[in-house]
């Protein structure tokens, strides 16, 4: 529709839209949202393909030169020039600096996200690792795209339920409590327990492969064979001793419960600290665990009773190809033994969050691994006739490659922040000078480094893979993480410096914006001006590739707004007005970078 975003120089969409539709006859309704902003100044301010407005009859060139022609006089934009089909529009220079950066010293942290989303309710679900196994690269990507994706929907005034979806059900934790007997140490859980229960699992894992081994020796002289839909078919006593602890806990024994709730506890609880420091706050710790009986018993007999579903060897299956879904293969839905599977789960969990929130969409944010299982999962609950199917939405991402600590062991959220503050703080400590006035370095340096792990995650389209890189991502050359606070930083010592030289004070709603007419000033401008279409844009993209693309370009005028546009040392009007540019500029780049989910820095 017409509705003009909040965007301060809308004003001249809008002035823009209506003179157009009167010179046209073309409604109003249909030329405010063909004007679009442009990517680089050369093509005008907005641009407006004419084809678009699919008039009949006339050479969409012929029309474009007609109205160009025809343009009236006025105060705020010039004579658009043609291109053939095309018509760009030009702001007259003095009449934008007002009215954006007005705008944004009065808005503030306000500035940028328009409430498109009031009254509506997302679920977002992310990162959702696996507890007593790695949080890997996976779950890092998650957990930083799915906080970004939460914040900006929160921005623009949706209801965000933020979700951890944990692997906290399955056969896994009977190998962990059998293997916490065995192996475990109540100081160790208490202390660490993440790390001591991925130990434990890798030692108990040890044992169930070598009885593997020797099961498979045995069986082979035999030449047995194998039930096709379990996957570890050769089984040692340990397993069988797994098998049958995760077989009390689906039972409701309440010891072997006791234990698996006091790992997922305290598990949950040291997540909470990692989250916390990446500005992350859950709404919901829910997890495959949570999955009620009911609903799985519901979902299956719906499944039966469509016809979905059908049985194998004593399994329940769904075949897609016999459901006109060829690609999406066949999936197991209940294995031999009666107990449900990840697919299965899933199925259930849906249909439960749906009953509870009825959410107006719903997003997964999980690796492209996965494409298939979310596929397939989606299939189902189309094929089941649940109509709200289509509010959900899977956001795949791609591989991190050749991720590992410093250390080279395995990773764990925790061993990556810790790796990137402390190789911050040895980069800050060789500029001697400047580290001595950064008030708390440590902080600096988490803030900083944890700035380069995220960038470095959210630079590039989702689905494209990167390699991690330290040296890359902590570098303050190129578009990374480290560069981005330093121009942050940088914009607040220009107001630093300033009020250090008046101690007076200065009033900066008192400059005369008009003032700005330098090319680097206006088209800084312009830059600031275009962030509420950007955040709009990113609710369509879901990438934050959007947003951090826009930072970069930002930062990057202001590199070379600088040495042009100085501020002490200049008459007093332009000092005031250029002034404002900056504390428009560094409110801009601020706002930006906390939707990111970065704490921006004032020195580093
Ligand atoms: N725990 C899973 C894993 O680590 C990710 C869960 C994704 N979400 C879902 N609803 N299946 O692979």
């Amino acid at each position: 529709g017409s509705n003009p975003t909040s965007n301060p120089v809308d004003v001249f969409r809008c002035y823009i839209a209506e003179e157009l539709a009167k010179i046209s006859g073309v409604d109003i309704e249909l030329v405010y949202p063909a004007l679009e902003w442009t990517q680089s100044m050369d093509k005008g301010d907005l641009i407006l393909a004419v084809p678009r407005l699919r008039i009949k009859g006339k050479k969409p060139d012929e029309l474009a030169q007609e109205w160009a022609d025809k343009w009236p006089e006025n105060d705020f934009i010039e004579k658009p020039q043609v291109h053939k089909a095309f018509l760009s529009f030009f702001f007259k220079g003095s009449m934008v600096a007002p009215l954006v950066l007005n705008d944004i010293l009065k808005r503030k942290e306000n500035y940028g996200p328009v409430n498109t989303g009031k009254g509506k309710r997302i679920i977002v679900e992310f990162s959702s690792p696996n507890i007593a196994k790695p949080f890997h690269a996976g779950h890092l990507r998650s957990t930083i795209i799915g906080g970004f994706l939460s914040n900006v929907h929160e921005a623009c005034g949706w209801d965000v339920i933020r979700m951890n979806y944990l692997g906290d059900w399955g056969k896994q934790f009977g190998i962990l409590g059998v293997g916490f007997k065995r192996f475990g140490s109540e100081q160790k859980l208490i202390d660490d327990p993440i790390h001591h229960l991925y130990e434990i699992y890798v030692q108990i894992n040890k044992v169930i492969t070598e009885e593997a081994e020797i099961e498979k020796a045995k069986a082979e002289a035999e030449g047995k064979k194998f039930d096709k839909y379990n996957k570890q078919t050769y089984k040692g006593p340990t397993d069988d001793e797994a098998r049958a602890f995760f077989k009390k806990m689906e039972d409701g024994d309440q010891e072997a419960l006791g234990l698996w709730k006091r790992f997922r506890d305290l598990s949950i609880d040291k997540y909470k600290t990692t989250y916390a420091r990446l500005n992350i706050f859950y709404d919901v710790y829910s997890g495959e665990s949570q999955v009620s009986t009911e609903s799985l018993n519901k979902a299956a007999q719906m499944m039966k009773d469509k016809g979905i579903s059908q049985e194998d060897e004593g399994a329940v299956i769904i075949d897609f190809a016999k459901l006109g879904a060829k690609k999406l293969g066949k999936a197991v839905l209940q294995k031999k033994d009666g107990t449900s599977l990840y697919l299965t789960r899933d199925i259930g969990a849906a249909m439960e969050r749906y009953e509870k929130y009825k959410f107006d969409k719903m997003i997964y944010v999980v690796a492209s691994q996965q494409d298939l299982h979310l596929n397939q999962l989606f299939k189902i609950l189309e094929l089941l006739g649940l109509d709200w199917y289509k509010k959900c939405q899977h956001i795949n991402f791609g591989m991190v490659q050749g991720m590992s600590t410093r250390k080279g062991t395995v990773v764990f959220l925790d061993d990556i922040l810790a790796g990137a503050r402390d190789s911050m703080h040895e980069i800050m400590k060789k500029n001697a000078d400047k580290y001595g006035q950064v008030e708390d370095p440590d902080f600096v340096a988490d803030t900083v480094g944890r700035t380069g792990v995220m960038i470095q995650d959210m630079a590039g389209k989702r689905i494209n893979n990167y390699v991690f890189s330290w040296d890359r991502m902590l570098s303050f050359e190129g578009d990374t993480g480290p560069y981005l606070q330093y121009a942050h930083a940088r914009l607040s010592s220009i107001g630093r410096k300033v009020r250090e030289a008046y101690p007076e004070g200065l009033d900066v709603t008192k400059a005369d914006l008009t003032l700005l007419k330098e090319p680097h000033a206006v088209n800084l401008i312009r830059c600031l001006a275009q962030y509420p279409d950007v955040l709009q844009n990113t609710l369509k993209t879901l990438e934050p590739t959007t947003v951090v693309t826009y930072l970069f370009k930002m930062t990057h005028l202001l590199s070379s707004s600088y040495d042009v546009l100085r501020v002490l040392g200049e008459n007093k009007e332009l000092m005031l007005a250029r002034l404002a540019l900056y504390a428009a500029a560094k409110q801009v780049l601020g706002n930006g970078m906390k939707v990111l989910g970065l704490v921006p820095v004032e020195r580093m």
